[in-house]
């Protein structure tokens, strides 16, 4: 039998496209084969030996689940792994719960990114909406969603951070908002521990924020990656999430369990609609069901049966909520030790933004060609718009890390 022709491939007009910085980063860092080298690139938690870190809480949950004669691999109900709904609103509404259970429809979602992509598209479908407000800067990877998950929707930007001062650019959000956002819009919101800047309104800001929101008519949607990893606070990081429910407004909220619970590759998540009727709930969860038959048919079920066991048991949860100090002070006590360090080191600039961000994010304030010099001649990582993952910091690299800083520094002082 005669080999065929090799036929012209459907594929190879392509545009390879770019594989996105922090994955880059994660493989030039493996490359690197400098003993002393330097991580600041993934947003992931590491422990003080810089190794990840799996919670005793899920450890402790995943062998009860092992243990469990009940465990079995069956498919999950569309809407989820059912004791994992519940455990995940209350988690996210609180006290609230008890006058919004009736308005508020879920669905378990592959982890944070999952639940965004869901939340833009079920948003964008069944409302008019034709533009979204995005902060500037904002988590790299809400524009890709976006342009897959609703493409007819236009992505606006405003105004969020201040380079001269690295702080949050308020008046000039607020002013945009109130300039150019039409009725109907989407606003995307990061609930806390904004990503990539570490930076979050304060809760009088929260209230102008709303106060913008009600008078445009704006539709809020909140990305919760970071609940109880920002400041240990699970209520303290559901603040703007609480206070704009509490208000009235028809909202969003994508929830991520990888940071908070360290289940990165579990792919744990919900999407959340907080609906102004109780009679919307029914046609609401009947397509949020829809997305997920046509998508994955049924979520994953290890790690929100983990997840659900800590948030069930008081023991378990008095641990977890021990964890999420352990995390959230550890980051706490690196962005203290980099910045003492600096000052020590008398290294020029104002680096006090250091210590006023919150969560795993530090936007250092230096620049993309510092980020380049740090990478080349001191194996030290970073995203070129110098966001600093502080969960890469220890107390054996530190003093390295701020030396490491101080000299691209100076070298472009005196060029
Ligand atoms: C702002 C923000 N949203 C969502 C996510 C989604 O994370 P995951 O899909 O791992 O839950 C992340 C993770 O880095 C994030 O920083």
């Amino acid at each position: 039998m005669g080999s065929l022709p090799i036929p012209d491939s459907r594929f190879a007009h392509l545009d390879e496209y770019p594989m996105d910085e922090a994955f880059m980063i994660m493989r030039d860092f493996a490359l690197d084969a400098h003993p002393h080298k330097i991580s600041l690139g993934a947003g992931v938690y590491r422990d003080n030996e810089a190794k990840p870190w799996i919670l005793p809480s899920v450890r402790e949950a995943e062998q009860l689940i092992v243990q469990d004669p009940n465990t079995d691999h069956e498919y999950q109900p569309m809407a989820g792994h059912p004791p994992f709904i519940p455990l995940a609103q209350e988690l996210t509404f609180g006290p609230l719960m008890a006058s919004l259970s009736n308005r508020i429809v879920s669905c378990q979602t592959i982890s944070g990114t999952g639940a965004c992509h869901f939340a833009f598209r079920f948003i964008s479908e069944v409302t008019s909406a034709k533009r979204v407000w995005i902060s500037n800067p904002t988590w790299g990877n809400h524009h890709l969603l976006w342009d897959i998950s609703a493409p007819q929707v236009k992505q606006q930007l405003y105004p969020y951070y201040n380079a001269k001062t690295c702080s949050l650019d308020f008046e000039a959000m607020i002013q945009t908002l109130d300039a150019e956002a039409q009725p109907g819009d989407i606003i995307l919101l990061h609930a806390c521990a904004h990503n990539p800047t570490g930076i979050d309104p304060t809760p009088e800001q929260w209230a102008v924020i709303a106060d913008v929101c009600e008078r445009k008519q704006l539709f809020p949607l909140f990305d919760s990656a970071y609940q109880g990893f920002a400041s240990g606070d699970l209520d303290q990081d559901a603040y703007a999430i609480r206070l704009f429910a509490e208000r009235g407004f028809e909202l969003a909220v994508a929830q991520s369990f990888s940071k908070n619970f360290g289940l990165y590759g579990q792919r744990v998540g919900a999407l959340h609609i907080v609906v102004s009727r109780s009679d919307a709930v029914p046609s609401t969860q009947s397509h949020l069901t829809k997305l997920v038959r046509g998508e994955f048919s049924t979520a994953p079920v290890h790690g929100a049966r983990i997840v659900s066991r800590i948030l069930s048991d008081a023991a378990l949860r008095k641990q977890w909520y021990g964890d999420l100090q352990v995390m959230s002070s550890r980051l706490k006590d690196m962005r203290r030790a980099l910045y003492d360090e600096l000052r020590r080191l008398g290294t020029p600039g104002s680096w006090e933004h250091i210590v006023d961000q919150i969560g795993m994010f530090s936007y250092t304030g230096l620049n993309e060609k510092q980020v380049r010099r740090l990478r080349d001649e001191q194996h030290m990582y970073m995203m070129s718009s110098g966001r600093a993952s502080i969960a890469g910091l220890n107390t054996s690299n530190v003093a390295a890390a701020a030396a490491a800083i101080d000299a691209v520094v100076r070298a472009e002082k005196q060029a």
